[in-house]
């Protein structure tokens, strides 16, 4: 696939099936991923990636989470949370990784460098025919997720991305008006 189709054609796909990219097709994908801008090199990112077992050890994360929520919650509900990441063979959760008071460089800057970082996860799962999806969710924001996955204060969640073998089809690529977002001084 070339690059501009990439661009142009890059879809998520929440249908997500065993088995999960092989150490090649992950080398490449990190390495896309350490790929992204970076001002001043910090390297804000941390990749956490959950596949087997470590995918409950991560459910049961987002049932304290939601344990911590609401103390009176159901079995069913609990259940549900601790599911969650077994919808894909492996997540990476993708981490901000701030360095506060770096000068010229405020955290903003960093998170966004992280989501570019989350974007070439996607393409260059995309690019090697897998299927990718990021999701956040409210678990990215829970303190009980922050705390169990190690993140300091500074830092933030900002994907899970859910990767696996296509287990459906794309759905079509929405058109849009290009006018309608640019804005151009001439
Ligand atoms: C920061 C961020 C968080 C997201 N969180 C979720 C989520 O929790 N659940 C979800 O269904 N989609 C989520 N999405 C959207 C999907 O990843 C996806 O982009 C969207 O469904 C549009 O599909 P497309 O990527 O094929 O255009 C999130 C996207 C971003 C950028």
């Amino acid at each position: 696939m070339d690059a501009m189709t990439l661009l142009h054609e890059r879809s998520s796909m929440g249908k997500l099936m065993a088995p999960a990219p092989d150490a090649e097709q992950l080398e490449a994908i990190y390495r896309a991923a350490l790929r992204a801008p970076d001002h001043k090199e910090l390297r804000p990112w941390r990749f956490i990636e959950f596949s087997g077992e470590g995918r409950e050890r991560l459910g049961e994360l987002f049932a304290e989470a939601e344990y911590r929520e609401d103390p009176q919650v159901g079995d069913t509900a609990l259940n549900a949370a601790r599911k969650k990441p077994l919808r894909a063979p492996m997540v990476i959760a993708v981490v901000a990784k701030v360095a506060p008071e770096v000068p010229k460089v405020p955290k903003m800057e960093q998170v966004i460098s992280a989501g570019c970082a989350a974007h070439a996860i996607l393409l260059a799962a995309h690019a090697q025919g897998l299927g990718a999806m990021w999701r956040s969710g409210k678990y990215a924001f829970d303190p009980v997720v922050r705390k169990g996955l190690g993140l300091d204060d500074d830092d933030e969640l900002i994907a899970f991305i859910y990767l696996g073998t296509l287990g459906g089809r794309h759905k079509p690529i929405p058109e849009h008006e290009i006018g309608g977002f640019v804005e151009r001084w001439r």
